[in-house]
């Protein structure tokens, strides 16, 4: 099992945003302070560097390479939340943090939701999966004769397994819209075509970092998850 911490983690917190997302968990509060390590599931770089930067102190173990890729077989952000985090808990004894995030297109009766990293299929990459929403949207629009709702919204779930069965939930959410085409080059997934309500008409992709992590779903969830466990 690997030991070290990985250097590219242990960044600086950012600055806590108000509207963090709600948050419950079948297990007791856990007042007594962050757990000192904690292991990583996702293998998404981009992922891993964000978190790594909105928990600032904690200390992040990425995946150990001989534990496998949970499938996400949970028809929810939940299921598949809890799913991998019980998994790397039950291979490595640590505690684990999963997460499983969704954009919800309204347009599109919420899709695609918890199916957001197979929308164009099993291999889509990001680029394939923007230009997929792009072109649904584009098809609804026409169809509508050129008036679209194009509201939307992202929605991460984060889940925190502890031995002995304690388990954490929290979720952050950040609504916004889908622009008409990608724009900004910084960021992943669906951030050049998301722009977020609260923000000032840049999408998470022409911003800098601390300016997503203070509005994201993900920089939410996470500090809804520190201040669950008194961090
Ligand atoms: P996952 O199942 O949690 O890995 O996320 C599903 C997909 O949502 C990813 O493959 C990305 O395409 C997208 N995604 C997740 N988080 C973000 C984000 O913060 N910005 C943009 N897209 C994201």
């Amino acid at each position: 099992m690997q030991k070290e911490p990985n250097p590219a983690f242990g960044q600086g917190p950012i600055p806590g945003a108000s509207k963090e997302g709600g948050l419950d968990g079948p297990g007791p509060s856990r007042s007594s302070g962050f757990p000192p390590r904690v292991v990583l599931a996702t293998a998404n770089a981009d992922k891993a560097a964000e978190i790594a930067e909105i928990m600032g102190a904690v200390v992040l173990v990425p995946r150990p390479e001989w534990v496998p890729e949970v499938e996400e077989t949970g028809s929810t952000l939940e299921e598949n939340a809890l799913l991998k985090a019980r998994a790397l808990l039950a291979a490595t004894g640590e505690p684990s943090l999963a997460d499983d995030t969704g954009l919800e297109v309204d347009a599109l009766g919420g899709a695609p939701g918890v199916w957001s990293a197979r929308y164009a299929g099993p291999n889509a990459s990001y680029d394939d999966n923007v230009a997929k929403l792009l072109a649904e949207l584009n098809q609804i629009e026409s169809r509508a004769g050129g008036n679209l709702d194009r509201r939307a919204r992202f929605r991460t779930v984060i889940a925190l397994a502890f031995e002995g069965g304690d388990e954490v939930i929290a979720q952050g959410c950040v609504e916004g819209w889908i622009c008409n085409e990608p724009r900004g080059a910084a960021g992943f997934g669906y951030d050049p075509v998301f722009v977020p309500e609260e923000g000032d008409g840049k999408t998470f992709a022409e911003m800098e970092a601390s300016e997503k992590h203070a509005l994201s779903h993900r920089g939410r969830a996470l500090r809804a998850l520190k201040d669950l466990l008194g961090a």
